[in-house]
């Protein structure tokens, strides 16, 4: 039974008076709650950064390698390469196999903006494939229509900490001869059939960015790989290609990790998997939750993945009917936190118009960003704040002229075809969410 102090359905004639009144029973609720995870290791935390500054190594350096080996250790595989963010991992992933001006790599387009960037700044062409509406993953059926003689990699994306259908997109990368760089951002620990995403494909490319489920106290990212000769290069591109010191082989970039990161990821590295549990603990509370509170004709949970872990870097819930939005504003009057994950699909970016893409391209990836939203799942969230959230958009649904008034906006706003082809440009359908220096990506 939940355990909130008011009823669902308590009184709702007035939806921002009954927030109001509820106010007063049910605890706000962040998206995250960075600090609770930083009061459990503060003293060790704060050793390591003093240690650090008192070595003066503050560029890669001994906590660095440790770090590395560290990880590799964890992740099953022989080199984890450190560097300066996920968004350097990509591209020097893409680097690492001579992706150049002209190539095509395939990526979905229901992802962070890194995915394609890379892409584009080697002077690339981001081909973007759909999803299945169910994991929000790439699909591999339009991967495989898409690739053609100008395809040179395949990006696919860990997205929420699910990973990939790996079974069916490795024979599609085989056959036509290309690598496959895994965007495992979101995905540490997520394995497949029992191995550790980063592992499955040619390079895995990690970030340390503070939200993600191995966090640090600023930027970092990481790459891993099973091939030597991969590892060693993307060791010299991450240094400007240098190798010894002053003589440079190839032209690579500026992307090492900070020592203090290494020394604060250390520290956080032992307790990831627990935390992981955490997080698949509350994701399976939550189902509990939308069960017996009977949402699940307005809300899909979504489903755990039976090939491998699934580490829920996110929890993101598909609304049906139109409401995400007042949904949102609704828990937002409430105090409780939530992210669309992204309400801008890549394809439709403006940076991207040059590249011809235009509504109704990507169905899925389209009705995803339309309708997609994410919940609180760190694993230091409490069993009741996970009842308030669940109770609160209960609160909104089974409200009947909350759904009317959503209802009839929603008719009003309908174009005469399909809500996705018609009307204006997609940007401008969007309300512009979050400022731009505060990302949750
Ligand atoms: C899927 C994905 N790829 C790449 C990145 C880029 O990582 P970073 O922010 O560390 O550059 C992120 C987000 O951080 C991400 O979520």
């Amino acid at each position: 039974m939940i355990r909130t102090n008011t009823s669902p359905s308590a009184n709702l004639a007035d939806p921002s008076v009954a927030s109001d009144e509820t106010q007063r029973f049910l605890p706000q609720v962040g998206l995250l709650a960075l600090d609770r995870q930083y009061a459990t290791l503060r003293n060790e935390i704060r050793a390591a950064i003093e240690r650090v500054c008192d070595s003066g190594r503050f560029i890669l350096g001994p906590d660095v390698t440790d770090l590395e080996t560290e990880l590799a250790r964890l992740l099953g595989v022989p080199h984890a390469i450190s560097c300066a963010s996920g968004s350097d991992s990509l591209l020097l992933a893409l680097m690492a196999f001579d992706i150049k001006a002209g190539d095509e790599v395939i990526l979905p387009s229901y992802t962070f903006f890194a995915t394609a960037s890379a892409v584009t700044r080697l002077g690339a062409v981001p081909i973007f494939a759909d999803i299945d509406p169910d994991t929000y993953l790439v699909s591999p059926a339009d991967v495989k229509r898409k690739i053609s003689r100008r395809t040179k990699a395949i990006i696919p994306v860990h997205l929420f900490g699910r990973t990939a259908d790996i079974d069916a997109l490795m024979p599609i990368a085989n056959s036509a001869g290309i690598p496959v760089i895994e965007d495992a951002a979101q995905s540490i620990l997520s394995t497949w059939h029992g191995r550790c995403s980063g592992g499955l494909g040619d390079i895995g490319c990690f970030s340390f960015y503070p939200t993600k489920n191995l966090g640090g106290v600023g930027d970092g990212g990481f790459m891993t790989t099973t091939r030597d000769d991969l590892a060693a290069k993307l060791k010299l591109l991450r240094v400007h290609g240098m190798e010894p010191r002053y003589y440079h082989q190839v032209v690579g970039i500026n992307s090492r990790l900070d020592s203090i990161q290494a020394a604060v990821l250390r520290v956080k590295l032992p307790h990831l998997d627990r935390w992981t549990i955490g997080r698949q603990e509350n994701a399976a509370h939550y189902a509990e939750l939308f069960a017996e509170y009977d949402l699940d004709r307005h809300v899909t949970v979504p489903t755990d993945e039976p090939r491998g872990r699934h580490v829920w870097n996110q929890f993101v819930v598909r609304i049906a009917g139109g409401q995400r939005d007042a949904l949102r504003t609704h828990l937002a009057k409430c105090g409780v936190g939530t992210e669309i994950y992204y309400p801008v699909p890549l394809h439709l970016q403006k940076c991207f118009a040059h590249l011809g893409w235009g509504v109704g391209d990507l169905p899925e990836t389209e009705k995803a960003a339309l309708e997609t939203l994410a919940l609180p799942i760190y694993p230091e969230l409490r069993p009741e704040e996970q009842e308030t959230v669940v109770g609160r958009i209960a609160e909104f649904f089974h409200a009947p002229h909350l759904r009317r008034r959503a209802e009839e906006r929603v008719k009003a706003d309908a174009p005469a075809e399909s809500p996705l082809k018609a009307g204006p440009h997609f940007l401008r359908t969007m309300k512009a969410v979050g400022r731009a220096d505060d990302v949750r990506c």
